[in-house]
């Protein structure tokens, strides 16, 4: 009967420090989660120029039609003009 008691005691004092040690070993500020789709570049080439349009894949009213690291030239094209190229797409160029 004592030995059950002491078997007892033990099993509880492990579930007790395992479960503190999972509580305290916890970071207070867990990092959140990051949208990786949100942070990295999506370079397109039209006309030989390389654009970043990762924030425009969000805005985008023809939607998120871009495939990153291709040349769409001519998806560009059969959709838009040459003006457009120059005023809309001139803050998502690369140096
Ligand atoms: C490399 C490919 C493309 C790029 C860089 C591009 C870029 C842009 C930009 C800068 C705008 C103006 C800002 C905005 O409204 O978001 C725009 C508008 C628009 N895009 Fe695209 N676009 C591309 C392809 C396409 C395609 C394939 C479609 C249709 C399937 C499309 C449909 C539209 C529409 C409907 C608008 C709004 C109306 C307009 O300004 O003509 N786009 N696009």
């Amino acid at each position: 009967m004592k030995t059950i008691r002491i078997l007892i005691s033990i099993a509880v004092a492990n579930i007790v420090l395992v479960t503190g040690l999972a509580y305290f070993s916890a970071p207070a500020n867990p990092p959140k989660s990051t949208d990786s789709q949100n942070t990295a570049q999506c370079i397109i080439t039209i006309s030989g120029i390389k654009y970043d349009v990762q924030p425009l894949r969000k805005s985008h009213s023809g939607g998120d039609i871009f495939v990153c690291d291709t040349d769409m030239t001519n998806i560009f094209f059969g959709q838009h003009d040459q003006s457009l190229l120059n005023r809309k797409m001139q803050k998502y160029r690369l140096p």
